[in-house]
């Protein structure tokens, strides 16, 4: 109860966490030049899990406003797009998006590091397929779960992810979906 509400206060608020620069560091000097410190790279990888896990109020403490992704095709129940997101508020509906048909939605963190304002994180998706995505066969309840790798490149003044390079086994989720991949 205290947690969700000690959460909840986080999550609402919009400023960095002050643990985003090492303690040590003077804090006249400008935010450039400064090195990002390791427990930032926890935070911003635990904001970027709740985000995706459905806890949308962590957007703008997650990314910047310009976000872009960058990742694979996508597909669109009738082949492949190209993925086009540069913005928060396409990413917020791309979320919205990638959640749907699911009743559990979750990544799993199995590794993540950081050098400054780079963030390699390792992840796997645990869900629960909750049926109706256009082309999957699987049955409603089946477990879906499969991994990737998200590089991010944080904004050196803010500290929140401005870039994601985002490479995930697309193969595994679409053979766990049972989904018709003949044309893509
Ligand atoms: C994020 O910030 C934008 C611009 O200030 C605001 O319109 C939007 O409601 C915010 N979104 C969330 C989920 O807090
Ligand atoms: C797929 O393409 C066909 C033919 O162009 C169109 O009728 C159908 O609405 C499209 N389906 C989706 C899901 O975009
Ligand atoms: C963002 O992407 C859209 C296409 O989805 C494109 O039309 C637009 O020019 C892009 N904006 C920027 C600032 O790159
Ligand atoms: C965000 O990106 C979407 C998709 O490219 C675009 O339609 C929308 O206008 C953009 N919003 C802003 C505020 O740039
Ligand atoms: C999947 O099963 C859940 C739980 O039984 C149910 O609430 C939901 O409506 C089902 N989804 C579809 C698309 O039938
Ligand atoms: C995901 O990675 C974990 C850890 O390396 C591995 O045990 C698991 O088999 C992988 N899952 C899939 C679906 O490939």
């Amino acid at each position: 109860m205290y947690f969700t509400i000690l959460t909840t206060l986080l999550a609402s608020s919009t400023s960095a966490s002050p643990t985003f620069w090492p303690i040590t560091q003077s804090t006249s000097t400008p935010c450039h030049s400064q090195a990002i410190s390791p427990q930032w790279h926890d935070t911003i990888v635990s904001n970027w899990q709740s985000l995706w896990a459905g806890d949308l109020i962590y957007l703008n403490q997650t990314v910047t406003p310009n976000i872009n992704l960058l990742q694979d095709r996508f597909p669109d129940g009738n082949g492949s797009e190209p993925l086009s997101i540069n913005n928060s508020t396409a990413l917020l509906n791309f979320v919205r998006n990638s959640r749907e048909g699911f009743r559990k939605y979750e990544f799993r963190d199995l590794m993540h590091f950081g050098a400054d304002n780079l963030v390699a994180f390792r992840w796997t998706m645990e869900g629960v397929y909750a049926g109706g995505l256009p082309g999957a066969m699987a049955k409603n309840g089946t477990v879906i779960t499969y991994n990737g790798t998200d590089i991010m490149t944080l904004d050196r003044c803010t500290g929140l992810i401005a870039e994601v390079q985002s490479s995930q086994d697309f193969i595994t989720y679409f053979h766990e979906l049972r989904m018709d991949i003949g044309k893509v």
